[in-house]
């Protein structure tokens, strides 16, 4: 039977790339509009390592919200060699942080103040163990001699299993999970304190589509799209009903100039698409059932917050997606899967339903 209405509870973003300035308000209203909540990455071109920069950061995006709109941005601590103990406590105690962000160094996008060893930030790791606040991970290796494509199984294998073993209480989400060992290493942990974010291009595309008639810089982020036999494991993940895998888009924009050159950067623009996108995999596996979890409850009960009390319903009626979108400067956006049509629209929003 083919259902023509899906309601579930307001989802919320549990990986998010909003930028600043020109690119922030043209970007946020795809994200405010659908999601209730994001965990804001602090990769900004001066990255947010103290609390005094993550409550900055989030009164610019607070004052670029459009009106009316119910949108709370979670912010992250950006962790370095140096970051000190005390300020992480201190942020999370006080509400500026809601969690911490391990980029190895030269991992992606502005992590070049990132780790450069796990040794030096276990001071920080210690208090984030005791204080129960989640460590987020980028999960890839950064040898330049390891192969692009086995990056991410590489880093389970020399670090995260170091963490873990070394902070057994640690919260940690290991971020935009690529791979089938990921995917199973994550699965295997019964603890309940590891957990894992999907993109949806992770769920739609393979290596393939980077390639498909020639280079496709749309298609490329960090980490890379991986195998057939990935995508088919991240699949089943996503909607096996575990409460260890949930929603998080990586929505990570970059004008078209800086995504169409001779050294593009990394990341899909995904937001205004990405909750039909998932809606489309989750149909296709014939799971709808189970996609309210993924979207709007594993990830609240995984950072302790409540589920949204606000429903969305979507209608089976198809969606073309927007070609680009147009910054103040003469700059563009081109979204994820830019004109194509998906065959599930957002239709309507309640009022607070009673949790
Ligand atoms: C992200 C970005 O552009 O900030 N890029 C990406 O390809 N995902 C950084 C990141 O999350 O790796
Ligand atoms: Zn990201």
């Amino acid at each position: 039977m083919t259902v023509s209405t899906l309601t579930i509870r307001r989802p919320d973003d549990w990986h998010l790339h909003l930028r600043d300035g020109d690119m922030l308000r043209a970007v946020l209203p795809a994200s405010a509009s659908q999601y209730g909540r994001a965990i804001v990455m602090p990769n900004l071109r001066t990255p947010v390592t103290t609390a005094e920069a993550a409550v900055a950061y989030r009164e610019r995006i607070e004052s670029a919200l459009p009106r009316n709109a119910a949108f709370r941005p979670m912010m992250t601590c950006y962790l370095c060699d140096t970051t000190d103990p005390a300020e992480v406590r201190a942020g999370f105690d006080g509400g500026a942080f809601a969690a911490a962000k391990l980029y190895p160094a030269g991992a992606t996008t502005h992590a070049e103040y990132g780790v450069t060893s796990v040794d030096r930030i276990a001071g920080v790791l210690a208090v984030m163990q005791e204080i129960g606040m989640p460590l987020l991970v980028h999960g890839e290796s950064t040898d330049p001699t390891v192969d692009v494509f086995d990056r991410e199984a590489n880093f389970l294998r020399t670090t995260l299993t170091q963490i873990l073993a070394s902070y057994p209480r640690l919260k940690v989400v290991l971020e935009h999970i690529t791979t089938e060992e990921a995917a199973d290493f994550v699965m295997r942990d019964a603890s309940g304190r590891l957990a894992a974010t999907i993109t949806p291009q992770h769920l739609m595309f393979n290596r393939n589509a980077m390639f498909s008639g020639g280079i496709r810089p749309h298609y490329y982020c960090l980490p890379v799209l991986k195998r057939e036999h990935h995508r088919q494991a991240l699949r089943r993940a996503a909607t096996s009903g575990s409460p260890a895998f949930f929603l998080g888009t990586d929505s990570a924009p970059h004008d078209t100039g800086a995504k169409e050159s001779a050294c593009g950067c990394a990341g899909i623009f995904s937001a205004p698409v990405a909750l039909q996108a998932y809606l489309t995999v989750f149909e296709e596996e014939r799971a709808l059932h189970r996609f309210e979890a993924f979207a709007s409850e594993n990830g609240a009960n995984f950072y302790g917050v409540p589920p949204n009390r606000q429903t969305m319903t979507f209608h089976r009626t198809p969606m073309q997606v927007t070609g680009h979108i147009d910054l103040p400067d003469g700059r563009r956006l081109q979204p994820f899967l830019a004109g194509e049509t998906l065959p599930w629209s957002l239709a309507s929003f309640s009022q607070e339903i009673a949790s």
